[in-house]
């Protein structure tokens, strides 16, 4: 990373901020902030604070997303949204989420003095299930925005076999009316997402901030190597059917197809059971992740590796069987507004050619698309490290960040006003 600089007002208060909701976690030895939790709701207890303090009406909305509001030249007109999501993965970084939500809090502070000259109104929105950890369903919050909640994620359990209806019932909100969290188009005049790159393209390129081109699209699958659990002194090898050493060669073969194809394909949970140290393993559990920039390519991957698996397992005796839990479209950012975001990035850097990248991660902004123009910002983060402990970024990478995405703002605000071209 280049040199460290001292922060500009307001990378330090949003840099302050963060690590203020890093300490809001389940877990004492790290961040865990899962969807419809206590520390869902302590995250917004601030988060709501912090709008509040910036001059924005707040509200929570019936899918358990936080909202805040400033509004334009005059009441009621459609918003412009900034935001991102407060909810993690298990042992988590600090920044990915939290920072384009802070950051949103901050340019709407900024802007607080001026609303009265936007030709919309401004609103920031902390997602409040992107990332999927407790239920094993993605982008709930943004989807229920979106008009795509789908029912049968009520039933959906977490690891102590809570239901997503019996936490959000017990979160206090009532489950009937979360279609009333959807918004309709004509009420929105876009979104901005400014988000940690979460890989190593602006470090490499030795650039602070880049525009996103577009989102692909993840597919997730929990998947089952059933073979059978016997004594693992008395079974032969002839005999075996061990799931764990057929799930071994699925896993290098998701590896290897992925690379083969030019996409991106993890196995992040495996999990063997009985689980006994004397006892062949008759069971595995396991989580598939795919992608790719394209989904044709992502979905061809998936068909790769369901039938590799199923001939590799078949071919030990076991059986292989996979059940998808989440499917979203890969999502192109929107030109006109993907111009301001690089405006922006030139107002706040001077950088008049800011690097254009894809992201490999997923965001709410790809739920967000079905109904409203979505563009990104990235920052650059150190050594590309995300979903994990060691996320970090530079304060003045911060600042750049914020300013780019105030000048964004303004640029939207400006293009609006402007009379349309002949
Ligand atoms: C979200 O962080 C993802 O998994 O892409
Ligand atoms: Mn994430
Ligand atoms: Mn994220």
């Amino acid at each position: 990373m280049s040199a460290p600089a001292p922060a500009r007002t307001g990378a330090a208060r949003v840099l302050a901020r963060c690590d203020e909701l890093a300490a809001v976690s389940a877990s004492p030895h790290g961040i865990e902030r899962t969807h419809l939790t206590p520390e869902h709701a302590r995250a917004d207890e601030l988060a709501a604070g912090w709008m509040g303090r910036a001059g924005l009406g707040t509200r929570r909305d019936a899918a358990g997303n936080l909202w805040g509001r400033l509004e334009g030249r005059e009441p009621g007109l459609p918003a412009l949204v900034l935001g991102s999501h407060l909810d993690t993965v298990a042992d988590a970084g600090r920044y990915d989420g939290v920072l384009g939500v802070l950051s949103a809090v901050e340019v709407a502070e900024r802007l607080r003095g001026r609303a009265g000259q936007l030709p919309f109104a401004l609103e920031v929105v902390a997602f409040s299930d992107e990332e999927g950890t407790r239920f094993a369903t993605a982008l709930t919050g943004s989807r229920a925005v979106a008009g795509q909640w789908d029912e049968d994620w009520w039933e959906r359990a977490d690891a102590d076999g809570v239901t997503v209806r019996e936490a959000a019932l017990a979160f206090g909100l009532e489950p009937a009316r979360v279609g009333e969290a959807a918004r309709r188009p004509e009420e929105l005049v876009g979104y901005l997402e400014l988000h940690i790159e979460q890989g190593p393209h602006l470090e490499a390129a030795d650039r602070a901030l880049g525009v996103v081109t577009s989102i692909a699209g993840a597919r997730r699958f929990t998947g089952r190597v059933t073979g059978e659990a016997r004594h693992a002194g008395g079974t032969p090898y002839p005999r075996r059917r061990d799931a764990l050493v057929a799930a071994a060669e699925v896993v290098l073969a998701v590896e290897r197809l992925a690379v083969e194809l030019g996409g991106i394909a993890t196995v992040g949970r495996l999990q063997a059971f009985p689980g006994g140290v004397n006892v062949v393993p008759g069971l595995v559990e396991l989580t598939l992740d795919v992608r790719a920039e394209h989904d044709a390519l992502r979905d061809e991957l998936v068909e790769r590796i369901a039938r590799h698996g199923e001939r590799t397992c078949r071919a030990r005796g076991t059986a292989f069987e996979l059940v998808e839990t989440h499917a979203a479209p890969g999502v192109t950012c929107e030109p006109a507004l993907s111009a301001s975001i690089a405006a922006g990035i030139a107002a706040a850097t001077g950088d008049a050619a800011p690097p254009r990248l894809w992201s490999r991660a997923g965001h709410d902004a790809m739920a967000l698309a079905a109904i409203t123009p979505v563009a990104m910002l990235f920052v650059r983060c150190e050594d590309g490290i995300s979903h994990a402990p060691g996320e970090a970024v530079t304060a003045a990478d911060v600042a750049a960040g914020v300013d780019a995405l105030e000048a964004a703002v303004l640029d939207v605000a400006a293009r609006r006003a402007a009379p349309p071209r002949p």
